[in-house]
């Protein structure tokens, strides 16, 4: 039963969405070690939500829970209204939850509209019978590559088609990574540290095509990042943890002026 009292972000139009993700009552424990203990947090579909911490404080490994890398050892994730919890990672990835080190480092050799067309999931050819079906086999070619051109341009790629991804520069790369997710068809996005390592002007540019991504594909995100000074204009909602709780959730607004969380982030 999911508590009632959850809130799901201060912003009116997101608390009118469904939530897409719910982690009910989630703990993780390594040996006697609580890494994560009774989490509940709630994403809103088409929303943008931060997950922070100090270091060790459980933030990677609610996203292995999520994602079906490690089961939790009690409490419950529900995604688009279906028990995950004990899941497989293909079968969750299957149904739209993906996170960023599900797609293997880019092809050098091969172009990035290549790239994209090879992470386009479902394909009929990987069926044997399926594949006998040529018409079906046209309508879902024409539809991959009505996907990618889309998939360029919402991650500003689109005069780089062409190019080798070896000849990418780092912050290309990184956009390459986000577009041949978004090939998968994905629901919902869980991103571990998408801006970590490059210069503050790239990083922004990388968060807007984030919003865009959420904009013109209706994906959702929980995003997992250190830099809070540029990531935090982005975001709708902010949860925090803290020696494997939850400590605080809020807008980004509320969260800046809770002078107590600075403490914890000193500590
Ligand atoms: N596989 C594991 N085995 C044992 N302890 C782990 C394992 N994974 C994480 N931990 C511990 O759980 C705590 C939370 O780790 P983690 O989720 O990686 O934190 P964060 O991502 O917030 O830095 C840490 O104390 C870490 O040492
Ligand atoms: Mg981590």
């Amino acid at each position: 039963m999911v508590s009632q009292t959850l809130s799901v972000g201060q912003n009116p139009s997101l608390k009118e969405n469904k939530p897409i993700l719910i982690v009910d009552n989630v703990s993780k424990r390594f040996g006697s070690f609580y890494a994560l203990q009774n989490i509940f947090l709630t994403v809103p579909e088409k929303s943008i939500v931060l997950l922070i911490g100090p270091n060790g404080s459980g933030k990677t490994t609610l996203i292995n829970c999520i994602s079906g890398v490690y089961k939790p050892d009690g409490g419950k994730i529900l995604f688009n209204e279906k028990d995950i919890t004990k899941m497989q990672i293909h079968d969750i990835v299957r149904i739209g939850l993906v996170r960023s080190f599900q797609v293997p480092a880019p092809f050098k050799k091969l172009t990035v509209a290549e790239n994209l067309l090879v992470c386009g999931q479902n394909n009929p050819g990987e069926n044997f019978l399926r594949s006998l079906n040529r018409r079906r086999w046209r309508v879902f070619e024409r539809e991959l590559v009505e996907r990618m051109f889309k998939v360029l341009r919402t991650v500003g790629l689109e005069d780089k088609a062409d190019t080798l991804a070896g000849e990418l520069s780092g912050g290309q790369l990184k956009l390459l990574e986000l577009g041949r997710l978004l090939m998968m068809n994905p629901k919902m996005m869980l991103l571990d540290e998408p801006i970590g390592g490059v210069n503050p002007v790239l990083a922004n540019k990388i968060l807007s095509h984030i919003i865009d991504i959420r904009n013109e594909f209706g994906a959702s995100f929980m995003i997992v990042e250190h830099r809070l000074d540029i990531v935090m204009k982005y975001v709708d909602y902010v949860y925090v943890l803290s020696k494997g709780n939850l400590i605080a959730s809020g807008s980004p607004t509320e969260i800046v002026e809770k002078k107590e969380l600075y403490d914890v982030y000193l500590a």
